[in-house]
């Protein structure tokens, strides 16, 4: 038997060392309500049984060796996998999750996912929703130096059109479907708002 909650709770001290003092919307913060979001969803999922310890452990290291966060070359999740002694059945299970949860490798085709994937991946697109949706995103612009508006194609408005605007679509579950609805129409509200008193419609 292994001890969960002493891996939970070294699962969380890591993903606090790597996104502490992350200023690009991938703060610990984000890993927290990504951790609680998805709690919430496993608890309304009615259908199928939903192994909690995995849907949590998925969550607190989603993000570790997200390539925009890191080189990619220290493999952190496999490390942190073998330092812990987490079981096999447990790591295959939870690199499947973390490799297919982004936005872009779900660009590369639909793989089947397992019900704690598809859990943990909309509780992290639904962290791109809504107005903590908009603050993060101009959070990573501000990170990136780039600007908030202009023709140019990196600037933070065009992420709206780009990709947030599809994410209340690309929802597996019941209840993330209807957060993301609630979510979306803030989105379009405050596009709406901002159209206007950028254009001086006001
Ligand atoms: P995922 O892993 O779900 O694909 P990302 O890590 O790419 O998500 O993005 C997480 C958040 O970072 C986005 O929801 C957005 O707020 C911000 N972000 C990522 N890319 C951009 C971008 N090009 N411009 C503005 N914000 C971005
Ligand atoms: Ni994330």
């Amino acid at each position: 038997m292994i001890n969960q909650e002493y891996i939970l709770s070294k699962a969380s001290d890591l993903a606090k060392q790597i996104h502490g003092h992350d200023a690009s919307g991938h703060d610990f913060h984000h890993i927290l309500r990504v951790v609680h979001m998805a709690e919430h969803l496993a608890h309304a999922e009615k259908t199928e049984a939903v192994d909690l310890f995995l849907v949590r452990l998925a969550s607190y290291l989603h993000d570790i060796d997200d390539p925009k966060l890191s080189d990619g070359k220290e493999h952190r999740l496999l490390m942190f996998l073998a330092k812990y002694e987490v079981p096999v059945y447990y790591q295959e299970r939870l690199v499947d999750i973390i490799d297919n949860l982004s936005y872009s490798s779900s660009l590369k085709g639909k793989v089947e996912q397992t019900i704690e994937g598809k859990i943990v991946q909309d509780a992290d697109r639904l962290d791109a929703l809504g107005a903590i949706g908009i603050a993060r995103t101009f959070s990573y612009g501000g990170a990136k130096g780039r600007l908030i508006d202009d023709e140019d194609k990196n600037a933070t408005m065009h992420h709206f059109e780009a990709k947030l605007l599809k994410l209340k679509d690309l929802m597996n579950t019941k209840e993330a479907k209807r957060i993301a609805k609630k979510r979306h129409k803030f989105i379009l509200s405050f596009l709406s708002e901002y159209d206007k008193e950028t254009k001086r419609l006001d």
